[in-house]
Formats: structure tokens, sequence, C-alpha cells
């Protein structure tokens, strides 16, 4: 069986440092193993609109924003395609489709919907389109047949109801048309969530502690030399703690040993540093100075390469064109196949014309 990817991000703003460790930095690696046949990247924005749907300039402005944080992290055009969700109806057509095979009571029971469903306080207005996103995400993710979804922890519960809509309806229709997709989660812990500078749960944009891909190099250092550490860490001297502390975090996520004899050589590793910290005499500046530099390594080539695209417009438009049109050529293989396998294929069953006429002739 053919290995495909297929993941995307919601175009509501420039990618973070959090997108990166979360998924991005694994797409380029899987990108470059070799090791699938077929990979798809989605601007999501359909989704996007689903809670932004008054805000659509919002949308619209970040699409190209995407478009260039994933070039200049390195996905390449020739190997990835890289699509507008909107601009391929399929999508659309196979979500209406699904709807039939989810109960509202699964919907409800949707993890990630219900913290969503908290966190924007809808109340009583809950859009019927946020409300039902998963299933639209499970168009997304089968209408490419992915086996594979590299994406962060809270994309668990969209990935496992995708499955669940896949072998439901694969019983339903009595065939094996749709592929059941598996999560790819970040390696380690660190990645799986990367909190905010601010030391809050989250990165994100409307709490303001991002550090953007596309930061400039001032802006990195500004918003890491200002992070949370541990509050209790007063005097250089002190213990300091790990747990809780986004500094250590952060390099758990970005750190490699090989840093150390450029930008710390009196450890060999992060494991003697964070001996050092935790026994008193390392001071934060010192480890935030590191981490600074840990940082730029990552994100420097990505600006450059950024600042090259911004140069090229045109060609990112082409390459957001060509990668939409190859994605839905595949959407719409598979929609004729769900269509067949649903019974729905009357113009291109030439059978079901021949029995219609054999059933009304017996009746004269
Ligand atoms: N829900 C994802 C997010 O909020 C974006 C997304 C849309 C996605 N469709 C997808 C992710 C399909 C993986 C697979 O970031």
């Amino acid at each position: 069986m053919s290995k495909i990817i297929l993941t995307g991000d919601r175009p509501t703003g420039r990618l973070h440092i959090g997108h990166y460790v979360g998924s991005l930095r694994r797409r380029v690696e899987l990108q470059n193993s070799g090791d699938f046949d077929e990979i798809y990247i989605m601007v999501a924005d359909a989704q996007a609109l689903t809670d932004n749907f008054d805000n659509p300039e919002k949308v619209r402005e970040n699409i190209m924003e995407v478009a260039l944080d994933y070039l200049s992290a390195g996905i390449d055009p020739d190997k990835t395609s890289i699509l507008i969700q909107s601009q391929i109806p399929e999508l659309t057509e196979l979500t209406f489709y699904y709807e039939d095979l989810v109960t509202v009571a699964r919907l409800q029971r949707n993890p990630t919907v219900k913290t969503e469903l908290g966190m924007r306080g809808f109340g009583d207005s809950i859009p019927v389109g946020f409300f039902t996103y998963p299933i639209s995400q499970a168009a997304d993710i089968t209408a490419f047949k992915a086996t594979t979804v590299p994406a962060g922890e809270d994309q668990e519960p969209m990935v496992e109801q995708t499955r669940e809509i896949v072998r439901k309806f694969n019983s339903v229709y009595n065939c094996d048309v749709l592929v059941e997709p598996s999560i790819l989660l970040p390696q380690n812990q660190a990645s799986m969530r990367l909190p905010g500078t601010d030391g809050k749960e989250k990165m994100s944009k409307s709490l303001g502690n991002c550090i953007y891909l596309s930061d400039p190099a001032g802006d990195v250092k500004k918003k890491v030399m200002s992070m949370y550490t541990d509050p209790d860490h007063l005097r250089v001297e002190d213990p300091g703690k790990l747990e809780g502390n986004t500094v250590f975090t952060y390099l758990d996520a970005f750190c490699k040993d090989e840093y150390f004899a450029e930008y710390a050589p009196d450890y060999a590793n992060l494991d003697e540093m964070k001996a050092h910290y935790k026994k008193g005499g390392l001071g934060d500046v010192k480890v935030k100075k590191f981490l600074n530099n840990v940082l730029q390594e990552t994100l420097e080539p990505i600006r450059t390469r950024r600042a090259e695209f911004e140069k090229d417009i045109p060609y990112v438009y082409d390459v957001l064109k060509k990668g939409t049109e190859k994605a839905e050529a595949k959407a719409a293989a598979t929609l004729s196949e769900v269509k067949k396998a649903m019974r729905i294929d009357y113009f291109e069953d030439q059978e079901w014309l021949d029995s219609q006429i054999r059933k009304f002739e017996t009746r004269q």
C-alpha cells in the first residue's frame, strides 16, 4: 500500500516555533526521507473560517504567510503538494456524506472540540460549521487516502474520529475505499506542546507569547531574554527548578549536543547544564543567552530562505496553484469511489440505466 502524508494548518497567523517543533520540522524530515509516495500539506482556510467567518480578511492575508513559512522551513514543492483547502470542492462534498455517519453526541465528546468551544466562548451560539469541523477534517485526511498525519497531540482526537468514520464507511458500504490514518506525534514531550514565552500552557497569537519563524533575530533575542524561568531562582547561587522552566523546555525541544562546543563549552550536553542549574551557580541570563544562540541556529536559515521567497511571490502563488490542482485530482478520484460505494454514481454507471429500463419494461 502507498504511504501518503496529509497534514495542515489554519492560516490565522504566521507560523511560530510551536508549529515548527510540533509538526513542521518532522514534515520536512519525512519529506526528505524518501519513504513516502505522496505528500500533501494543506492551508486549511475553510477550517479557519469555521471560527473566523466574520473576519475573512485575516484568513486571506495569511495564506501567503503560511506558504512562505512552509517553503522557508524546507518544504520542497517538487516533493510535497501545498494546497489551499477551500479551492477543492470535493472536500466539501465528502464532508456532507460523512455527516451521515457521525452522531451529534460523538461530536460533543470530541475532546478538542470541547476545549475549543470553552476557549471561544460561543455560549449558546455555536456555529454548526465549527461544531462539525472534525468531519471536515476527516474529509481532508481521507480524500488523499493519507496513511500518516504528522501533527501535534491536540490533533489526536481528530485523527481518532477520522478512523471511526473510515471504519463505519467501509463497513456500511461494504467496501475498502477509505484508508485508516495514524497520527505521528512529536518525538519528545517538550515538542508535543511548546509553552508560550510567558510559561503559559500554549503558544498562541492571542496570548502574545509567540516566537514566530519569521521574527527578526533581534526580536527573538528580546523575547528569549524576557522569558519565564523559575520565579524562585533569584540569585545565581540559588538552586534552580527545571519543571515548568520555559527556557529549559525550549532547550529540550531545540538543543543539539553539537551546540555546546561553540556556545557553552563548559558543558558537554544539556544534562550537564541542567545539573549545574539545579545545584545552583548557573544564572538565568547565561542559559537564556545560550538558548538564544540555539534558536538562532535553527531560525537563521529559515529567515534567509524566507527573504529570498518574499522577493518572488508569483513563484509562491504558482506553487500553491499547482499543488492545489494536483491535490484536487487526487480528491476527485477518491470522491468518485465514495459515490460509487454509496450508490450515487448514476451518470457513471450504465448498469443503473439498464436496470431502470428493465424495471419499467416489466411494468408495461
Ligand atoms: N486542525 C488543524 C489545526 O488546527 C489543521 C488541519 C486541518 C489539519 N485539516 C487537517 C491537520 C488535516 C491535520 C490533518 O492546526
